[in-house]
């Protein structure tokens, strides 16, 4: 993956801001991208942010950053993805924040994607899902999840203690052998399992996709 490949996909995104708007900003190095690219376009919008280090880096640039709880409605949030396949499923939350991302794009009349061409990927499924998990409780409800017969870990820091979310919960990473055949059942099974609060599935929630490309080109896929 290419920084100039993210940095092509998030200044791309600033085309359809408009001031007025109050825009979602997602989490991650591609959404940083975007955030700068929106800081350097001296646009005038409110901005509310799905995680710690977005918000910081938004504010640092003049961005005015306000409570999701005061906002009704959400023009457009722009946040990257981990994989996004041709149906525009996506899987979230390689920096734990999906949680967020999620409550932000279902508020918003788009959800704008910025990826890298290295997150396209014929199904969705190739690597990992981060699946957010209450504390409480929190052996039983993997053991839940394994026996529907995936493996995984809980996410830690560097230090090897353990990770734990802004909303307060630990993130369990289930790793596929394969892409499971259809992605939607296993959301399902999973968000019925007491404890789980949410994966990092996204479904029908992409609208433009912009793919950013190392040698600074983007394509729009809607
Ligand atoms: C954070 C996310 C990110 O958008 C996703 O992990 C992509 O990150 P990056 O742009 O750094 O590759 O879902 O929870």
């Amino acid at each position: 993956m290419s920084i100039e490949a993210k940095i092509a996909a998030g200044s791309k995104a600033v085309e359809f801001i408009k001031s007025g708007m109050i825009v979602g900003l997602g989490s991650g190095s591609t959404a940083e991208c975007f955030i700068q690219a929106l800081i350097e376009s001296g646009l005038n919008i409110q901005a509310v942010s799905s995680s710690r280090t977005s918000t910081e880096l938004a504010k640092r640039g003049g961005i005015e950053v306000v409570d999701i709880n005061s906002v009704p409605r959400i023009d457009i949030t722009v946040d990257g993805a981990d994989e996004i396949d041709p149906l525009k499923r996506m899987i979230k939350g390689g920096g734990g924040a999906h949680v967020r991302e999620k409550i932000l794009a279902s508020s918003s009349d788009e959800m704008i994607v910025i990826v890298d061409n290295t997150k396209l990927v014929p199904s969705v499924g190739t690597k990992k899902l981060p699946v957010e998990v209450m504390f409480y409780g929190s052996p039983a409800t993997r053991m839940k999840i394994e026996e529907l017969g995936y493996q995984g870990k809980w996410r830690q820091n560097p230090d090897g203690t353990l990770l734990i979310s802004e909303n307060g919960n630990l993130i369990y990473d289930m790793h596929f052998t394969s892409p499971p055949k259809a992605p939607e059942h296993l959301h399902e099974a999973l968000i019925n399992i007491p404890g789980v609060i949410d994966t990092g599935f996204f479904f029908n929630m992409a609208g433009r996709v912009i793919v950013g490309y190392p040698d600074g080109r983007t394509e729009i896929r809607r």
